[in-house]
């Protein structure tokens, strides 16, 4: 099998998996429990919360677990624009958000507030102006993707806090960095975000558990009320044996995020010199993207038709993202991109397996595909 849907999900790490299956079999009391080994499985939360909180340059306290980013991202959304309503109805955010920021944004929006959305270019890029131009004293909210799910797109976030703060201190700022998180080294400490999504199965930890960064003192009404788990944020007994997964995960990936973005900068050169033999590929990620997201149309082939193709051999690959279920892209839509560009686009992303005989493979079936369906065409 060749798997190049790292951006959809990644496989659980064998490492992770075992520390899960060890979980299960030993931590089955619920921290809240105030005896002996209640409070056992509540140190070993609070080892992981340290982990992740280290990972991110955050403080143990700043650190919340939750079910996945989706969740991550509609705590802070919602609790963060409905602590503000009372002076400021605006929220800003960018044209290719996921739709797990872009679907609770357009509910807010339902509720009275403002949304401006800040489309990207043709080039795939935002210009970072735009976005702090869009910001006054009525603004409640600035939401920004780091890197695009479907382009690999990537925004400076640390310029763009500060630049944000500076024309509106009130502002609070909430970054989705799922598919940024241990893949792009930064500390959250040096950015003046105020919230921060992410998730474990991105990072070869299971579907089922993410977590919320939030800057201490932030302001926030709790939108998952309850029990008083996580600090009264996010209510509900903690997933314990995926939390400790989780940590294990960043903990694996921590040592050579560096290396790994080496690595996939050479495979990404690997496989544009590979498109380079095919006269109907036009890249559609920008030059500057992260090196792990590639995407790309090939031209006269709907990319649906070419995906179930390529699954025929086990290779895999992503028609736009994997959210979407064959919706067009909304990123590409955005760049004002094309229909027929946008119905032949693909999505190739790389994990840390990844090999450049997965690319040259790839590539190859590419090439054969091509033949085939020319056959049928004609
Ligand atoms: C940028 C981005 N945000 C949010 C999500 C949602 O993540 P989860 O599946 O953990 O809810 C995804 C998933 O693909 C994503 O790519």
């Amino acid at each position: 099998m060749i798997y190049l849907d790292n951006a959809a999900t990644t496989p659980v790490d064998p490492q992770v998996a075992q520390v899960i299956a060890d979980s299960l079999k030993n931590d089955f009391a619920n921290p809240s429990s105030l005896y002996k080994i209640g409070a056992q499985s509540e140190y070993k939360i609070a080892a992981a919360r340290k982990t992740v909180a280290d990972c991110l340059g955050a403080k143990e306290d700043e650190v919340y677990f939750t079910s996945c980013a989706s969740e991550s991202n509609n705590i802070a959304i919602y609790g963060l624009a409905t602590a503000r309503k009372n002076w400021a109805n605006k929220i800003v955010t960018t044209g290719y958000e996921h739709p797990a920021v872009r679907k609770p944004l357009a509910n807010l929006a339902e509720y009275g507030f403002t949304v401006v959305n800040v489309n990207p270019k043709d080039d795939g890029n935002i210009n970072p102006q735009d976005i702090i131009d869009a910001v006054d004293s009525k603004t409640a909210l600035v939401t920004l993707i780091h890197v695009n799910n479907e382009t690999g797109a990537v925004l400076d976030i640390k310029t763009l806090c500060d630049k944000i703060k500076e024309k509106n201190k009130r502002t609070v700022i909430h970054i989705d960095a799922t598919q940024s998180f241990m893949k792009l080294p930064f500390d959250v400490s040096k950015i003046q975000c105020d919230s921060m999504a992410f998730s474990g199965h991105k990072i070869y930890a299971p579907k089922g558990v993410g977590g919320l960064y939030l800057k201490k003192g932030t302001n926030i009404k709790t939108v998952m009320a309850g029990g008083g788990q996580e600090k009264g944020l996010r209510a509900g007994t903690e997933n314990i044996h995926y939390i400790l997964g989780f940590a294990k995960a960043c903990q694996l990936l921590q040592p050579d995020m560096r290396r790994n973005l080496a690595k996939f900068a050479q495979l990404k050169a690997h496989l544009l010199n590979g498109l380079a033999q095919f006269d109907n590929v036009m890249i559609n990620s920008p030059d500057n993207a992260v090196p792990y997201t590639v995407n790309f149309s090939f031209m006269n082939y709907r990319s649906e038709t070419l995906l179930h193709f390529l699954e025929a051999d086990e290779i895999y690959i992503s028609s736009g993202s994997a959210c979407s279920k064959g919706a067009a892209s909304h990123t590409l839509t955005a760049m004002g991109v094309d229909a027929k560009r946008i119905d032949s686009s693909i999505r190739v992303s790389f994990g840390i397996h990844t090999t450049e005989e997965d690319i040259d493979t790839f590539v190859a079936a590419l090439k054969s595909a091509q033949e085939k369906l020319q056959k049928v065409k004609r």
